[in-house]
This record gives C-alpha cells, sequence and structure tokens, in this order.
C-alpha cells in the first residue's frame, strides 16, 4: 500500500477528481477526510468507502470551517501528513469580462487554497512532515478562448503558491507540488464547458483526441503523495493528454 497509515485531506472530494482521489488514498492506505460543501454526497462517499473516510463540512472559503477540519483530524489522528487543495469552482463564463466571476475565482480558487496552506502547514511543521497537492489547471500556465482570465489568474495563483510553499517550507519536510489537469469531466458549476459543440471544439486541441478520466488525475495525486516522490516538490506535473506539449 502506498500511502499505508497516512492521514489525508482532500478538499472538494465529494464529486469529481476529488472523489476519485479519496476512494484510491482510503484504497492505497489512508485515513481520508472528505473535504466539502456537499455534505450529502461527501457522507455518501464516506459511507461507500467505508472505516477509513470521514466526511468533514468544510467551505474552503471560511477560515473557521479549515480550523474545524484541522482541530477534528488533530484530535483523531495527532497529525495530518497529507493535504490535497482540489476544491474549486469553474472559470468557463461567456462573460470573459464579469466583475462577479473574477471575485468567486479569487475567493474560492486562490484564497481557498491559501487558507487550507495557512491552517495545515503548522500542523505537519510539528511533525517535521506532510505533502500538499494543489490542484491547478492547464488554465494556470495558458490562456483559453471560453476561460474567465479570473480563472487564468487564480490557477496561476495556485501555481506560484505551490513554489513559494516548497521553498519556504522544505526545511520542516514539507513537500509542496501542483497538478494541471487539462480537459477533464465537466465541472458540476461549468457553464460553457458541458455544452457538446463547445466541448468537440476544445477536444480537437489535444493531440490524445480524447478528455481526461478523473483517476488519471488522482494518480498523479497518489504519486506526489507518497514517499515515492520524497525529492520532488515546487513542481508541477501537467495531466492533459498532450495539449501544452503541441
Ligand atoms: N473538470 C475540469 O475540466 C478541470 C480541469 C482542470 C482543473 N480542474 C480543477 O480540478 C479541481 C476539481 O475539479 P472537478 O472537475 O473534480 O470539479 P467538480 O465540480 O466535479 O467538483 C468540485 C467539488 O468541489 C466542491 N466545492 C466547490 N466549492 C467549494 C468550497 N467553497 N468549499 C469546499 N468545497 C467546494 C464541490 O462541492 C464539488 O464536490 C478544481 O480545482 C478544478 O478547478 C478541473
Amino acid at each position: 500500500m502506498r500511502l499505508k497509515d497516512k492521514i489525508a485531506i482532500v478538499t472538494g472530494a465529494a464529486a469529481g477528481m476529488g472523489a476519485s482521489t479519496a476512494r484510491i488514498f482510503a484504497r492505497e492506505g489512508a485515513k481520508v477526510f472528505i473535504a466539502d460543501l456537499n455534505e450529502k454526497a461527501g457522507t455518501a462517499l464516506a459511507r461507500d468507502i467505508g472505516g477509513s473516510a470521514a466526511f468533514a463540512h468544510l467551505d474552503v472559503t471560511k477560515e473557521d470551517d479549515w480550523a474545524k477540519l484541522r482541530d477534528a483530524a488533530v484530535t483523531a489522528h495527532g497529525r495530518i501528513d497529507i493535504l490535497i487543495n482540489n476544491a474549486g469552482v469553474s472559470g468557463s463564463d461567456p462573460d470573459v469580462l464579469s466583475m462577479a466571476t473574477w471575485d468567486q475565482q479569487m475567493n474560492v480558487n486562490a484564497k481557498g487554497v491559501f487558507l487550507g496552506l495557512r491552517t495545515i502547514i503548522p500542523v505537519m511543521q510539528k511533525n517535521k512532515a506532510g505533502s500538499i497537492v494543489n490542484i491547478s489547471s492547464i488554465s494556470g500556465i495558458a490562456g483559453q478562448a471560453f476561460v474567465h482570465m479570473g480563472y487564468n489568474a487564480a490557477k496561476g495563483a495556485v501555481r506560484m503558491m505551490t513554489k513559494a510553499t516548497a521553498v519556504q517550507f522544505a526545511k520542516d519536510g514539507i513537500r509542496c507540488n501542483s497538478v494541471h489537469p487539462g480537459l477533464m469531466p465537466a465541472m458540476q458549476t461549468s457553464r460553457m464547458s458541458a455544452d457538446p459543440d463547445v466541448r468537440a471544439k476544445m477536444l480537437r486541441a489535444v493531440p490524445m483526441r480524447r478528455e481526461g478520466r478523473v483517476e488519471e488525475v488522482a494518480n498523479a495525486n497518489l504519486f506526489l503523495a507518497s514517499d515515492e516522490a520524497s525529492y520532488i516538490t515546487g513542481t508541477e506535473l501537467v495531466v492533459d493528454g498532450g495539449f501544452l506539449a503541441q
């Protein structure tokens, strides 16, 4: 088992890539906190996984929620080994200059990740160990026609917070890397990118000519979270079917 007895928090784990990550981490021996706004789907997933998973209510934009989650994990297990900052909202928006979308992107996709780092890093420092994976996007590296620039800016911020964390906390045994999915199953909050015509256009830009499967990102998370990646920090793993290689 690749994560035997590790204590892991996966945010946004009630659906999509977070849910797949939670399942795979539990299969590999971790105790997993499924941290999400969506209590119904999160508790159902925890029940399905069994004793090694627990649901925890978390709105990533609320510092109090983060503190409660940290306290619950430390009370139950005494430490936190892995943090996967995966929760996010879609940036597909027909109004690419919307102010409301900019604010939402900064709040959830950028500040939500910073609050996770701010709350959980001190716990990892005490234990002199930890692995953090921040889920960015190819949108954190390149712009796209249908994506609000707030999403690019927030995912770019996630990419750079990763590098700052790696440099600042390596001395405490903490590693931090970012994962950059490409065209994946549409997010629950997606507007345009769920449209079949838009998806067909986007697919033409993917050399593998298919969207990614959630477990293909979850397996990247697994590698980076595990001790197999013990000398890997501050880097970015792109999971995009060759989009950025063109
Ligand atoms: N799907 C894609 O095409 C794609 C591509 C690149 C990157 N990403 C990124 O991958 C991550 C996961 O995406 P997904 O496709 O699995 O999305 P999804 O919509 O399927 O799932 C997102 C989960 O995050 C939760 N969430 C949303 N806001 C939250 C908040 N404020 N606090 C706590 N939980 C919250 C939702 O309840 C949901 O369970 C996101 O960060 C997303 O930006 C997605």
